[in-house]
């Protein structure tokens, strides 16, 4: 089955193009004009989608080779994002479905991220426990089957990338400040200041972020940063940072695997392609665990890994009727929500 696959749910207009669950080409547009404002402005998102959608679309079936009318199923991202960002990837593949006469599948962007580990893999085993980790969200799931999943914990606040955008903006580094603070850190002492990380009440596999964002800024206030500043101090504490973030992430996942018996561990989402968290996590193979992280350009967002769960969804729902006729947000069939999850 070939099928196209739309994400437009923050600032990546992408378009891709499947055979069952084979990624054949995977086009991906990231928004720049967002840099000035050191994060997403939601209209410029929706309207810059806009502006690209088609183009986007045409480039993804000339480098699969296909054209339009080869397509046989639509999926899009459905939620959660931004909302005038969503509706335009979603009502342009709802309408190329209707022309075509094709099924439509709503696509929830945690689950493909989620499911992004497994572009590519034949060897699909459960149960594990993934952590998404991107600059909306982070959560820890315990899946056990195909579309059996349990949020098992959960950030109170900021994401864990919105934490590295926040802390990298403080230091008057660039937007996305993920990948500046691990160019920054790769010259730091990991010991520079010790950042604390807020104790989160409730589970015990929830996440707090926005503690460190503000203990990273009393340190600068309490140093005067401004006056002072020079590359070794951004770098140090960029590391120290780096490295309480990261802590934080891997003590909670691997408390989890163990809790819940799972020699599985997936990570997916923007933030996975820290190469510091990735070699935290591979230090686990040691101690037996299987440990995995998407290839770099399925860790950020893209239309691949949303064409792989339209597909999956489609193959195992018995009810192939998933068109979302009435508004996209009251449908209840089309909700997946975090508790749905
Ligand atoms: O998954 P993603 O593209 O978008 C969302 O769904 O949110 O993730 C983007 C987030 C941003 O916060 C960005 O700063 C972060 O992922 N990120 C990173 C790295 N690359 C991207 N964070 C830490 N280290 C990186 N190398
Ligand atoms: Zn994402």
């Amino acid at each position: 089955m070939i099928s196209l696959a739309i994400e437009t749910s923050c600032d990546e207009t992408s378009v891709a193009v499947l055979n069952n669950d084979r990624v054949i080409s995977n086009i991906i547009s990231s928004q720049i004009s967002h840099t000035k404002f050191g994060g997403v402005v939601p209209e410029i998102a929706s309207r810059e989608h806009l502006g690209k959608i088609t183009e986007i679309t045409d480039l993804a079936l000339n480098e699969a080779g296909k054209k339009i009318t080869d397509i046989e199923l639509i999926s899009a991202t459905s939620e959660p994002g931004l909302i005038g960002a969503l509706l335009t990837g979603l009502n342009f593949g709802k309408s190329l479905s209707m022309c075509l006469g094709i099924p439509f599948v709503p696509v929830n962007h945690i689950h493909a991220h989620l499911y992004s580990n497994f572009i590519g893999e034949n060897n699909i085993k459960f149960p594990f426990i993934s952590l998404i980790v991107s600059g909306g969200h982070t959560m820890l799931v315990l899946a056990e089957d195909f579309f059996k999943h349990t949020v098992i914990g959960k950030t109170v606040d900021d994401a864990a990338g919105e934490a590295f955008d926040k802390v990298a903006k403080l230091l008057g580094l660039n937007y996305p400040g993920g990948p500046e603070i691990e160019k920054y850190s790769a010259n730091g002492n990991t010991d520079f200041h010790d950042f604390p990380l807020a104790h989160v009440r409730g589970s015990e596999f929830d996440f707090s972020f926005s503690g460190i964002k503000t203990s990273v800024l009393y340190f600068l206030r309490k140093i005067d940063f401004e006056n002072i500043k020079s590359e070794k101090m951004i770098n140090d504490i960029c590391a120290s940072f780096q490295k309480a973030a990261v802590n934080s992430l891997f003590n909670k996942t691997l408390s989890a695997a163990e809790k819940f018996n799972a020699n599985i561990i997936m990570i997916s989402g923007g933030v996975s392609s820290n190469k510091y968290l990735q070699n935290k996590f591979n230090s686990l193979k040691d101690s037996g665990y299987s440990v995995s992280f998407p290839e770099k350009k399925y860790s950020t967002d893209n239309a691949a890994m949303i064409g792989l769960v339209g597909f999956y969804r489609y193959k195992f729902s018995d009810d192939k009727n998933f068109f979302l006729n009435d508004s996209l947000l009251t449908n209840a069939k089309a909700r997946l929500n975090y508790e749905e999850f």
